[in-house]
């Protein structure tokens, strides 16, 4: 047990994905996994571990914004030995080339602040996605044939953001969609060399203010899931 996860020691895989909402890991733990167990519930982070194609696997929320991520992302790393971390989650659409329910797979997240620029002082460090897991997510968004992006993100520190002009230089830098995450997660797994990436859907739009309807959440939310699951484990 740790300060904010309850489960015993043993009962978290080395592979974790990470919604930001603990009811959508279980709802992707009884969709996707067999045997899938309430691992914890502490605060109402709902973890559980399971199989997929018979895999070890475990799927915890992380909260919302990168101080939320960064104290599950920690005890998971450090306390419970996870080794392979992918963020599953919802993201605001930055270019006019990505549509709501595509899907983002991101290279590397850029910031205003992480809960790591206290460490890296006036260095601009660029937060980055496991190489090996990226490129086996590609793979997998691929044989689905589901829409994906490639690219950098932009995790930001608030959702009621009073800067439109950040969000007009990412656009004009090229960054593909917004969240709130990421960058804490590859920051954490670079320094504890462990694997990590973020698979994202683009639930709404910042150039078009389209949004995705409540009712196609879910099922967007599983081609997600699924590729998350094919990258962690590619010869499943
Ligand atoms: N901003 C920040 N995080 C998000 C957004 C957004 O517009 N959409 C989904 N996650």
């Amino acid at each position: 047990m740790t300060i904010h996860i309850g489960a015993k020691p043993g009962e978290i895989a080395e592979t974790v994905l990470m919604p930001g909402d603990p009811l959508r890991a279980k709802w992707a733990a009884e969709t996707f996994l067999t045997e899938a167990r309430l691992i914890n519930e502490v605060r109402g982070m709902l973890g559980y571990t399971g199989l997929w194609r018979g895999n070890r696997v475990t799927i915890h929320g992380s909260g919302m914004g990168m101080a939320s991520l960064s104290i599950y992302a920690n005890e998971l790393i450090r306390d419970y030995g996870a080794k392979t971390l992918i963020r599953i989650g919802s993201c605001g659409a930055m270019q006019d080339h990505v549509a709501i329910r595509d899907v983002i797979i991101a290279m590397t997240a850029t910031t205003l602040s992480t809960p790591s620029s206290g460490i890296f002082r006036e260095l601009n460090f660029a937060p980055h996605a496991d190489w090996s897991l990226l490129r086996a997510a590609v793979t997998a968004a691929e044989v689905r044939g589901v829409p994906t992006h490639v690219g950098g993100i932009y995790s930001a520190d608030v959702f009621y953001d009073e800067r439109p002009d950040l969000n007009d230089i990412m656009t004009r830098h090229g960054i593909l969609g917004v969240e709130m995450e990421a960058a804490e997660l590859y920051n954490l797994a670079l320094r504890h060399k462990v694997r990590a990436l973020a698979v994202l859907t683009v639930s709404d739009h910042l150039l078009t203010g389209a949004a995705l309807p409540a009712d196609q959440r879910q099922s967007s939310f599983g081609d997600m899931v699924e590729i998350a699951l094919a990258a962690a484990f590619p010869e499943s």
